[in-house]
């Protein structure tokens, strides 16, 4: 059944185009944040560029400036509000059409702000109104009536809107929206809502689009990417021992009279690595972000049977100690995070980690903080995304008195660094000798006569090759380290 919502929309697209016709316009995008956000922005580059709009590299040339924002962590407001004030001059001498999107639209005082300090902004757009992009873009264009599209309800899924990927060969491809879990220092439940999931058809239906126009490589994106479904399954009844997947590659390949079938039976994150593992053409598949919570066994086993899953997992830590660790609502211990680790190193012995840490949380104390380290230690990461706490106004943990003092925050950052940096060295000579299989992105930025390539743990390559290689997927033998990067050549 069409969505009435997204033909509206579609509708929409069509009135602008007319609009536009031979006008040669121009749009540019700044995207801040996550990969959902980079893939948000994808969504409205294809909706403007079919309103016969075409990319700009320079934000000085454009038509129509679209600030696509972020709120998880501070000082992005500064950022924001220096570049709005710096681009007024275009609106006032070019009439530059400015829209304002993502989550930092869904934080009332923002709004407020924008309304009174910078009344020129002609779109504000909240997360849950970005398909009605061509719609607002319509009504400022006739009416000239600034437009403040934002709701507080979960927005629905809609599919079926274009989309303009920034690469050819990787994508990304969301597969459920926002978060319900409320860990205590994040604003992103409050930003996105609710969990809603895409169906599987849908989403199996674009990977299938993707391989056959030569993607090699796909990422499955969620703010919380592994509870796929379970707002859904919880509300059925939904048993989660029956791991048993009774569709096969035929019905994946052969989708479009399959739908009911694989909706009814890929309910589950394992199941849905299971189908996107059918899809030929796609050679390596990525998920962004998984919770500890929610690594099941059954996750566990479609990563092992999988010759495609890359071999790097995402496993949040955020603490090691188990205090502020339920101070943070993550749900797990240290001595339970410890426990996922190992079990997942037994099941899948070449695994390897990345993870997310934040440091000086509200009443981190000095023993708190060895236990991160401590399992930094013993955890052995490739991949450290490291966070310094900052407040999130309307979250539980901003209201914690015991506020952690700037300079230890700073200080323990700095020891989680040197920590870090320590094991990298380390870690990198593990490489030496191996062979990866990689997908050749393009030249690199320092030697173009080099190229470039990620290992699974998304370490760069350097390979001096022919460039037409670029855009396959090849086999490289990793010969030096170079503490940022590795040296290869292609077998
Ligand atoms: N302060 C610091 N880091 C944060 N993150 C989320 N909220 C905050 C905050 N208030 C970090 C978490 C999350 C990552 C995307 O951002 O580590 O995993
Ligand atoms: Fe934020 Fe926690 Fe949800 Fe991740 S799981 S988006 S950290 S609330």
């Amino acid at each position: 059944m069409q969505d009435r919502e997204v033909v509206k929309q579609l509708e929409y697209i069509e009135k602008v185009k007319k609009l536009n016709i031979e006008k040669n316009l121009k749009y540019h995008i700044v995207t801040m944040g996550c990969q959902l956000n980079e893939n948000d922005s994808e969504k409205m580059a294809g909706m403007l560029e079919r309103m016969g709009y075409t990319a700009t590299n320079n934000y000085k040339e454009a038509n129509l400036l679209l600030y696509n924002t972020c709120c998880v962590r501070e000082n992005a407001e500064e950022k924001l509000f220096g570049k709005i004030g710096e681009v007024k001059r275009l609106k006032e001498e070019k009439g530059t059409i400015l829209v304002i999107t993502g989550c930092m639209m869904q934080e009332a005082h923002i709004v407020e702000k924008i309304k009174k300090s910078y009344p020129f902004i002609d779109i504000i757009l909240g997360t849950h109104t970005l398909h009605k992009l061509p719609e607002d873009l319509y009504n400022i264009l006739n009416t000239k009536k600034k437009i403040r599209d934002i709701l507080n309800i979960d927005g629905k899924v809609h599919e079926g809107l274009p989309i303009k990927r920034n690469n050819n060969k990787k994508a990304s491809v969301t597969i459920m929206y926002g978060c319900n879990n409320f860990c205590t220092y994040c604003i992103v439940p409050y930003v996105r809502g609710r969990e809603r999931s895409r169906k599987a058809s849908d989403i199996l239906l674009e990977i299938i689009e993707l391989a056959k126009n030569g993607y090699k490589e796909v990422t499955l994106l969620g703010q919380n990417v592994n509870s796929y479904m379970r707002s859904e399954n919880e509300r059925e009844g939904y048993d989660y021992k029956n791991t048993e997947m009774n569709i096969t590659k035929e019905d994946v390949m052969n989708i479009d009279n399959e739908k009911d079938k694989i909706d009814e039976e890929v309910k589950t994150f394992a199941k849905l690595l299971r189908a996107v593992e059918m899809i030929d053409g796609i050679e390596i598949i990525r998920f962004v972000s998984p919770h500890p919570k929610d690594f099941t066994d059954d996750v566990i086993e479609a990563i092992r049977d999988s010759k495609k899953v890359n071999r790097i997992l995402h496993l949040p830590l955020q603490s090691g100690s188990t205090e502020i660790l339920r101070e943070m609502n993550r749900r797990y211990t240290k001595e339970q995070y410890l426990e996922l680790v190992d079990k997942i190193k037994a099941e899948i012995p070449d695994v390897l980690f990345s993870t997310d840490i934040i440091v000086g949380f509200p009443g981190e104390s000095e023993q708190d903080f060895q236990d991160t380290l401590d399992v930094v230690r013993k955890v052995n990461y490739e991949q450290v995304f490291m966070f310094i706490y900052s407040i999130r106004e309307g979250t539980k943990a901003a209201l914690i008195e015991d506020q952690v003092p700037d300079e230890i925050k700073h200080e323990r950052f700095n020891r989680l660094k040197n920590l870090v940096e320590s094991q990298f060295e380390e870690n990198n000579k593990k490489y030496i000798g191996k062979i990866e299989k990689v997908l050749i992105e393009g030249y690199s930025k320092n030697n173009d006569k080099a190229l470039t390539a990620r290992t699974d743990s998304n370490k760069v390559i350097i390979i001096e090759a022919d460039n037409s290689m670029i855009g396959k997927v090849v086999d490289v033998k990793i010969i030096s380290e170079h503490k940022w990067y590795l040296k290869g050549v292609i077998v």
